[in-house]
């Protein structure tokens, strides 16, 4: 006789219609920290879709390790379809690993050197037009940061700072949009409200600008980019063949949305912290002055940034920009010890994970010496998710790693930035978990050299 599989529990205060969008619009971190208390599967209900939230590192992992079983789909998924078609981070499981296979030769080690030259200079002319004692909103800024480093890298710096603007406002409207659609009813996305006009024209502006560029770039030299290695790659398992035109633009638009908001969060947030834990930033100082003297940092200084590479960690810890990413279940299947059915949507958040008590002592704390490896107090390799896991992890993880630490070793080294009182640095809803406005005061450090802090 085979046993029954117990109910999954449903997270408390559901509304008709609505679902758990209450507590997910009044407080979404909070809500994921509390769901753990009612199982390691709890069904909650966004919007009109009932969906399994995983609150267990281990069920996590073998969800993200089972690709075939649990496909990327589910309403997230399905809104950045219409933007990112079927594209590296949206096709099903069925495509995906021959696009895999044609995309990570732009991602090859040997690549990072050139890429991180190419994102100094851009993490320079932003920094380097701070001057002491001005107030800058910081998510603006990051934003700048992440969006030239990687049109520099992606196009070699072949789009002018022009058309670069629109670019990234598009991307940035795009990933507003998506989040909103994901919780409406499907006839109100079709409404003409301002919203929905935004991100429309903000789609077709953006994949008409990229199609130009890629189509340009076809017949043009090898520059060295990361387009450059998209048009160049073959499959040997797919008879020599490359990635159709549709494919390049979608994996082109896919990389400017999953890189340029997530990693000016990561610094936005980083940067937060530290101005709330002024001894961490004097540690810093001390590293970032004894290794770089002034001077810009290169790649090859990156393993001597060891407090800024825990630093970086520790905030994607407590604030991974993906927050939560949802799969679609292909077949029935169990898990944990319940049944659940093909067809079941299934969200998996990095956030919940990262904030569970049985993994993490104390893990609302700010403690980039957790990762201290003499410190043992390291978590188990899948309770730290930020890049998500399994094959579908992030193709950009390393990427994202050496810009961001390549971008806080500078701004360490030259600038110090305040906070300012009365700021509310509580992130809304949105598709990537940041604050959209964080202002702070730049305040010069005493060793910074003439040559990057210009007035
Ligand atoms: C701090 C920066 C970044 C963070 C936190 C981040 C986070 C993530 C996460 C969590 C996933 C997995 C999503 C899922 O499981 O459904 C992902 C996938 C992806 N990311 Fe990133 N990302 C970052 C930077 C980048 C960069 C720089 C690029 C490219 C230039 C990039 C391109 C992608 C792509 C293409 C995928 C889909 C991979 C696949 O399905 O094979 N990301 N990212």
């Amino acid at each position: 006789m085979t046993m029954k599989a117990p109910a999954i529990p449903t997270a408390p205060k559901s509304i008709p219609l609505i679902g758990h969008l209450v507590p997910l619009i009044r407080d979404p971190l909070a809500f994921l920290r509390s769901l753990p208390t009612h199982g390691d599967l709890v069904q909650i209900r966004l919007g009109t879709s009932k969906v399994i939230v995983l609150c267990d590192p281990e069920l996590t992992r073998q969800v993200l390790h089972d690709d075939r079983t649990f496909d990327k789909g589910g309403p997230l998924i399905d809104r950045a379809r219409e933007v990112l078609g079927n594209g590296l981070a949206t096709c099903p499981h069925s495509e995906h690993r021959r696009q895999r296979r044609l995309a990570q030769p732009a991602f090859h080690p040997t690549r990072f050197h050139g890429y991180a030259n190419a994102m100094v200079p851009c993490i320079d002319e932003v920094i380097g037009s701070w001057w002491d004692g001005r107030t800058v909103d910081v998510p603006a800024e990051m934003l700048k940061i992440t969006s030239r480093g990687l049109m520099a890298t992606l196009l070699s710096g072949a789009i002018s700072a022009s058309a670069l603007g629109p670019l990234v406002d598009d991307g940035a409207a795009i990933i507003k949009g998506l989040y909103r659609r994901m919780l409406m009813l499907p006839p109100l996305d079709r409404l003409p409200t301002s919203g929905n006009r935004a991100y429309k024209h903000a789609h077709s502006r953006l994949s008409q600008t990229v199609e130009r560029l890629a189509a340009e770039r076809r017949t043009g030299a090898d520059e060295g980019d990361l387009l450059s290695a998209l048009l160049a790659a073959r499959d040997p398992e797919n008879n020599g063949q490359g990635l159709s035109d549709a494919e390049i633009t979608d994996t082109i638009i896919t990389f400017i949305i999953a890189s340029t908001e997530t990693g000016a969060a990561t610094l936005t947030w980083a940067l937060h912290l530290l101005a709330q834990h002024p001894e961490i930033e004097h540690r810093l100082h001390a590293e970032v002055d004894s290794v770089l003297a002034g001077r810009l940092p290169t790649y090859s200084d990156i393993p001597r940034l060891e407090l800024v590479g825990r630093i970086i960690t520790e905030t994607l810890r407590l604030y991974p920009p993906g927050w939560f990413f949802t799969r679609t279940v292909n077949t029935d299947t169990r898990l944990g010890g319940h049944s659940i059915p093909a067809g079941a949507t299934m969200l998996y958040s990095a956030y919940l994970i990262h904030h569970r008590e049985n993994v993490y002592a104390n893990p609302a704390k700010f403690d980039p010496d957790r990762w201290d490896p003499e410190r043992n107090t390291q978590p188990p390799r899948h309770a730290f998710i930020p890049f998500g896991g399994g094959a579908r992890k992030c193709i950009g993880d390393t990427f994202g790693t050496i810009e961001a630490t390549l971008a806080l070793a500078a701004i360490a080294s030259r600038w110090r930035l305040a906070p300012l009182p009365g700021q509310n640095v509580r992130p809304p809803l949105g598709g990537v978990l940041w604050p959209r406005q964080l202002r702070m005061r730049v305040e010069a450090r005493p060793n910074a050299t003439e040559s990057t802090a210009r007035q």
